[in-house]
């Protein structure tokens, strides 16, 4: 099956799509993006996606040059040509082409919209749990917005990875913020603990969502601020993403959680949240 891609509004193969190197995304990072899956082949939370897409804009500035139903077509548009049985759908919106100049220059955004098949993460993987690693939070002060500026987000996740690890957690003024591209989540005493949103960290759709599902369980939810100390002593450990859906944390900077396994909070969470989220599309 074909990925594809939409830019501007042309739909080609994905390998046949081309920006120039005046393009503001590649000189500058001066743009924003969102990742979206599909479950059954609808895209799931489009709208939730869509309204984080407007506030990541918003925030940076930048007018889009397409109604959200244009926008929408062009997801659906490519969907369809993909073809795939379940899809990621990577959108980002730069502030165009220009010759190089820090100030905005007066020219229209460039949208690019794409269909890739999605690969799950190895069944094993997600029955064993993963380690992760903490990592000073060198990031701006607005992680909220989904800005294309990943560089510490791709030296934290590097890093996780030559340490053994999957996932790394920014730690900055004495709390866990997120994973370098997951929310984080800690069971304890029985409830569910995660970091308050805020310009710090990025509000997932996958972390609305799991707590959804969690106070569906009926679960306490707290969302407060959690030290990397109280975290490692949790009883259970737990990342959500589109792409990881949710994946617990067997072990932090070496430090074991729980009993090493995934807990059975995590394992609740996870068997509901995929089949409700197929529901749900
Ligand atoms: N990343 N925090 C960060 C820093 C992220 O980059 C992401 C997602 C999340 C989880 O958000 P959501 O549940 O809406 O996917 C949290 C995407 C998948 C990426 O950059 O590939």
């Amino acid at each position: 099956m074909p990925d594809i891609a939409c830019l501007n509004g042309t739909i080609t193969p994905l390998n046949d799509a081309k920006v120039s190197v005046n393009d503001r995304g590649f000189l500058f990072g001066d743009g924003v993006y969102e990742v979206i899956r599909t479950y059954g082949s609808r895209p799931f939370r489009l709208e939730a996606h869509l309204d984080r897409l407007y506030q990541s804009l918003s925030q940076v500035r930048i007018v889009p040059n397409w109604e959200r139903a244009t926008l929408t077509a062009w997801i659906d548009a490519v969907l369809a040509r993909a073809g795939h049985a379940e899809t990621k759908i990577y959108v980002q919106v730069t502030r165009g082409v220009a010759p190089r100049n820090h100030p905005f220059p007066p020219v229209p955004p460039t949208t690019l919209v794409t269909a890739t098949e999605i690969h799950p993460l190895p069944a094993d993987v997600v029955r064993a749990g993963v380690a992760a690693i903490s990592m000073p939070d060198i990031r701006w002060a607005r992680c909220d917005v989904k800005s294309l500026n990943l560089l510490p987000n791709v030296l934290a996740r590097q890093a996780a990875l030559d340490a053994g690890a999957f996932e790394a957690l920014f730690v900055g003024d004495g709390v866990v913020r997120e994973g370098s591209s997951s929310n984080v989540f800690g069971v304890i005493g029985g409830a569910l603990v995660t970091p308050p949103l805020g310009p710090r960290l990025l509000p997932g759709v996958s972390r609305a969502y799991l707590l959804e599902v969690a106070r569906d369980l009926g679960l306490t939810v707290h969302e407060r601020d959690l030290s990397l100390a109280e975290l490692q002593a949790a009883d259970e450990v737990f990342l959500t993403g589109t792409t990881i859906e949710v994946l617990g944390v067997t072990r932090i900077d070496g430090a074991t959680i729980g009993n090493g396994t995934v807990g059975p909070v995590t394992r609740r969470l996870a068997a509901r949240f995929r089949p409700a989220a197929r529901a749900a599309g």
